[in-house]
């Protein structure tokens, strides 16, 4: 047997990884898991053939230093005479393979790539990007001659802007190491209906699979245990439900809690008495989805939210591009079909920018001719997040002044992976799925409630006479 010299050798997971068949894979979870690692390591599997391109991602140039110190270990090992090409960030092989590495700081970063092909596209922290700088890159992922397999592989760690899409596309879609099938279908120039099934598939990464970096680095575990409870969910055990930057960290949906309703967010529906007032906030949206939620207010101001309609076409934040009729139609379709709003005399509350008028009016005035009449919502965002906030809040009975029946299934997906901006870290990240969200702070401005009492802390028992950290 001649002698190999072995440069980098897979680990289980990173195993599973590079050997699964389906276009898209997501290799997820835990901080130093060996993510990167792969993802540069895999771009080489076809750099013997001359027409091959890969590229990789990172969000932004600096970042990208990371996958080029990797690339830097690895490619001139593993073929000789690879050379690096700085002006372009491109690795070239003997073959004539290349391999590039970009950033995409802003979405219209992705625009450079008009006009290229690429056989192997991959993305490097994920849950950076929006949807759309992703997608973007589908297009560009074809064959660049006879032979290539053409393929897009991704990694990331829970938290970050992408958070919700990717969850929702990779996470919450189907059962790890098992391949959710996305069928599309089409058209050809014929008029002949196809349909094919395009695959994805995630990966979970936990930190325990990466053996090489606990063997090289055994303290590297403790400094994961020392971070806040989040981040250490997060980053230790790959959990998705957790994570910094989350705004509604006191979003709790606890299937155990439904039924007795104490310390969840999400309950049961239930029939809403006769006499509670019915309020309902509208979000505008066309090319993105529109959102409407309906809302009952018991005798004390708690709001139930029970029902939800979202303009989506099913796409990531994409909407159904419905006019003003058909939404009329369609609101009014379920405000006579569903038992709790039947017959009820509902105030409804809307995105304030529906009121600008344009040549054919308004669009609040299109509504008004389909029997619909809202009033403008108060846009102030801040203030509105903040009412979100003492509404989440258990009392110390478990109960919260908002709960939300578990029927509004897009609501309790988007709120709670919504994150901060970078711009205001204060507000909401705009750039998300905030659209439910939107509707929501319209009309809990409208019934504002007062900031609950400060709960005291109970005493620690490693502090008996409760003297906190600086003492009395
Ligand atoms: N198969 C392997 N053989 C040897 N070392 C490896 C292997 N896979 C990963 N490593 C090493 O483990 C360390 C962490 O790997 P990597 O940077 O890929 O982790 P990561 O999952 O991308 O981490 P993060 O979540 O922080 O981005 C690196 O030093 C890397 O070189
Ligand atoms: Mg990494």
């Amino acid at each position: 047997m001649p002698e190999v010299n072995v440069i980098w050798k897979p680990q289980k997971m990173q195993r599973i990884f590079m050997s699964r068949p389906e276009w898209e894979a997501f290799y997820g979870g835990a901080a130093g898991g060996g993510k990167s690692d792969v993802l540069v390591v895999e771009a080489l599997r076809q750099v013997h053939i001359p027409w091959y391109k890969g590229i990789l991602f990172r969000k932004t140039y600096r970042q990208l230093g990371e996958l080029l110190d990797k690339a830097d270990r690895y490619y001139q090992k593993a073929v000789p005479g690879a050379r690096y090409h700085a002006q372009q960030n491109m690795w070239a092989f003997p073959s004539g393979a290349k391999i590039y590495f970009a950033g995409m700081q802003y979405t219209r970063d992705r625009e450079k790539w008009q006009g290229w092909q690429f056989d192997y596209i991959a993305f490097d922290e994920l849950t950076h990007f929006l949807f759309d700088e992703y997608s973007y890159l589908f297009s560009r992922n074809r064959p660049s001659g006879p032979g290539t397999r053409v393929y897009i592989r991704a990694t990331g760690n829970p938290g970050g802007i992408g958070h919700g899409w990717v969850k929702q596309r990779f996470i919450t879609a189907g059962l790890p190491l098992t391949p959710i099938r996305h069928i599309v279908s089409w058209t050809d120039e014929e008029g002949r209906p196809h349909r094919d099934v395009r695959s994805r598939i995630f990966v979970p990464a936990k930190l325990s699979d990466n053996k090489a970096l606990l063997k090289n680095a055994p303290e590297y575990r403790m400094n994961l245990c020392m971070l806040p409870e989040k981040e250490r969910k997060a980053l230790l055990d790959g959990d998705w439900d957790s994570f910094s930057g989350q705004v509604f960290t006191e979003w709790r949906n606890d299937p155990d809690h439904y039924t007795d309703r104490l310390y969840t967010h999400v309950i049961e529906p239930f029939h809403i008495p006769p006499h509670w007032r019915i309020l309902m906030g509208y979000d505008w949206g066309y090319s993105r989805p529109f959102a409407c939620g309906w809302y009952a207010v018991d005798e004390r101001g708690k709001m139930y939210m029970i029902r939800e309609l979202y303009g989506t076409n099913g796409e990531q934040d994409a909407g159904v591009q419905w006019d003003v009729a058909r939404t009329a139609a369609e609101i009014l379709r379920i405000e006579a079909e569903d038992g709790n709003l039947r017959g009820k005399k509902i105030e409804r509350i809307a995105d304030p920018a529906i009121f600008q008028r344009n040549s054919e009016g308004s669009i609040a005035q299109q509504f008004e001719r389909c029997h619909i009449w809202f009033i403008p919502g108060d846009n102030a965002r801040l203030a509105g997040k903040m009412q979100l906030h003492y509404r989440l809040k258990f009392d110390e009975e478990g109960d919260a002044m908002l709960q939300v029946f578990k029927t509004c299934r897009n609501f309790i997906r988007t709120l709670p992976s919504l994150v901060y901006s970078a711009m205001d870290p204060e507000d909401v990240d705009t750039r998300q799925e905030d659209h439910l969200y939107d509707q929501c702070r319209y009309v809990l401005m409208k019934r504002r409630v007062t900031p609950p009492p400060v709960q005291k802390p109970r005493i620690r028992l490693d502090d008996p006479l409760n003297l906190g950290p600086y003492g009395r």
